[in-house]
């Protein structure tokens, strides 16, 4: 009884990381080096292997050249800080991304400050967040910069338009409002401490669901016609993966919606490839 049309972030993704591959090849007809991005895994968080994992295999599938760094679980902030040194120093390096959550004896935002802006693929150093917000972005945060592309893959007409965030995470919701704003939308950002979060998602022309929540979301709550963006991955006790809306109720109501998983998580992996050749070729030409 589905009535929205699905945004299949997969394909979008693929679209994308072939347009890098163009250009990478590009890059290597001028005489130029593959660009190269430093890939760094603090710990065994299994999620956090899948995801760096996927990161690894895009990277290579492009023609980029990915360093991986595994390093153990009880890694010091002097050694992790070192390798951010080392790694800011390497002329075959265009892009660092060290993967969030660090264990919590690390402190992550003296290492993300210390990434050379130029080298912030992740898009989550102070200067490029900066950027953003004053409406002339360089390197942007690779999650919001994704959902942007979905949005205009199915002709977004932003202007007029109330997008509604549920979430306000440094990696998501944030940055996610500033995109939003800068194509004209009018932005709300709801969080925990929210009052009547259904009024608010009632009123959501585009609805964008960041909170980690297994069905915080509930279907019935989604205003007909809407985009639903829904950008949680939640694991499932019986192994499955759900996002943070409620799947099958919301795709009664939205015109669009995002699948979980196949949605918004193969996005962010192309945005990460296409910052990383724009690092080589922009930034560090
Ligand atoms: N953890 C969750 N999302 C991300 C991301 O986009 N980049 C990094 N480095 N860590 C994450």
């Amino acid at each position: 009884n589905m009535s929205a049309t699905l945004i299949k972030g997969k394909e979008i993704a693929a679209q994308v990381r072939q347009q890098v591959a163009v250009g990478v090849e590009a890059r290597k007809q001028k005489g130029l080096r593959a660009p190269g991005l430093a890939v760094i895994l603090v710990g065994n968080d299994p999620a956090s292997q899948v995801y760096v994992g996927n990161k690894r295999k895009a990277c290579e599938q492009a023609g980029i050249m990915s360093l991986s760094y595994d390093l153990p679980e009880d890694t010091s902030q002097d050694a992790l800080e070192a390798l951010v040194d080392e790694l800011n120093e390497n002329p075959a390096i265009d892009g660092i991304l060290v993967q969030l959550p660090l264990p919590s004896h690390l402190d992550a935002d003296p290492i993300l400050v210390k990434i050379r802006p130029d080298k912030d693929v992740d898009g989550f150093h102070p200067f490029n967040i900066g950027r953003l917000m004053q409406r002339k972005p360089t390197l942007r945060p690779c999650t919001p910069a994704g959902v942007i592309t979905l949005l205009d893959s199915i002709g977004t007409p932003y202007k007029g338009q109330h997008a509604v965030i549920v979430g306000a995470s440094n990696i998501v919701g944030r940055p996610m409002s500033m995109e939003l704003l800068l194509k004209g939308a009018t932005a709300t950002v709801c969080h925990r401490f929210t009052a009547n979060l259904e009024k608010f998602v009632g009123e959501a022309d585009i609805l964008i669901a960041a909170v980690g929540k297994p069905g915080i979301i509930k279907g019935e709550w989604v205003k007909p016609g809407a985009t639903v963006i829904d950008v949680g991955i939640n694991r499932l006790e019986n192994g499955s993966l759900c996002g943070d809306v409620d799947f099958e109720a919301a795709s009664e109501r939205a015109a669009f919606i995002t699948p979980v998983p196949g949605g918004v998580g193969p996005m962010t992996i192309a945005k990460l490839l296409e910052n990383t050749l724009y690092a080589a070729d922009v930034l560090h030409a």
